[in-house]
């Protein structure tokens, strides 16, 4: 699903915030991106989600060399298979909660009314049905942070790119969204999320570090391996 070789991004003013990441994740894996702050991890995850392109190495998504796409062809992979939960949330001001979920189908060629229908049922999704027309001025950081999931998910995207999801939620919430993304990713789909919080880290299949703009760590659930191997003897 996503192929990175080499992949290095310097910002103007000359900080690398990547240097040289390579990483492949298969369809339908669930990982987990940690690492100190500032260490790089929402860049690349920018850079996986097509947000950003990188200042040398390739990036391939779902096969394709992002480097070749047209603007054209960019928008429609974005649009069609990767959901993205921003840090900072970027919910449009003013808007309800319901529409401001319904933009995630802006480009899915759906009508407004079936757009709307299915935002309804991402906001029932993450526990938000009694506060679909309140705009987000008017909702806490958790339900902000919700609302901006519900955004990601309701387009049944293949890429889920999380940063954070769960920073500014309660012990309860943040469970919530674990079993929601957990629920997505036995659905099919493929999940990267960005933690700090080391509990939720270690309950997913994979944990892949960074450090000072470089992958420092790789580590695959052993218990996952061993179900993989079983279901496998199983098989044959
Ligand atoms: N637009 C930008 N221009 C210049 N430097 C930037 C820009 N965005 C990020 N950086 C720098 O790149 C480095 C990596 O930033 P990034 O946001 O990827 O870190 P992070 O691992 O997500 O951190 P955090 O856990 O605090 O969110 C940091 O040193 C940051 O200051
Ligand atoms: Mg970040």
């Amino acid at each position: 699903m996503v192929r990175l070789a080499g992949v290095t991004k310097e910002y103007p003013g000359g900080v690398a915030a990547l240097r040289g990441v390579d990483l492949d994740v298969g369809e339908g894996e669930l990982l987990a991106i940690v690492g100190p702050s500032g260490s790089g991890k929402s860049t690349l995850l920018h850079i996986v989600g097509t947000l950003d392109r990188p200042t040398a190495g390739t990036v391939e998504i779902a096969g394709h060399d992002v480097a070749t796409l047209s603007d054209r062809s960019l928008s429609a992979l974005r649009a069609r298979r990767i959901g993205f939960v921003f840090q900072a949330f970027h919910l449009v001001p003013g808007v309800s909660a319901r529409d401001n979920v319904a933009e995630g189908l802006l480009y899915s060629g759906l009508p407004r009314a079936a757009r709307r229908a299915r935002a309804a049922e991402a906001l029932d999704r993450v526990g938000l049905a009694d506060r679909m027309r309140h705009r987000p001025h008017e909702l806490s950081g958790g339900q902000k942070q919700r609302v901006a999931i519900a955004r990601a998910v309701v387009g049944e995207p293949d890429l889920l790119l999380a940063d954070e999801p769960t920073g500014a939620l309660d012990s309860a919430s943040g469970e919530a969204v674990i079993e929601l993304l957990h629920g997505l990713n036995s659905e099919g789909a493929t999940i990267a999320v960005i933690t700090h919080d080391a509990q939720i880290a270690d309950r997913l299949p994979r944990q892949v570090r960074i450090r000072d703009g470089q992958v420092v760590g790789d580590v695959r659930d052993v218990r996952d391996v061993r179900a993989t191997y079983e279901q496998g003897a199983v098989a044959r």
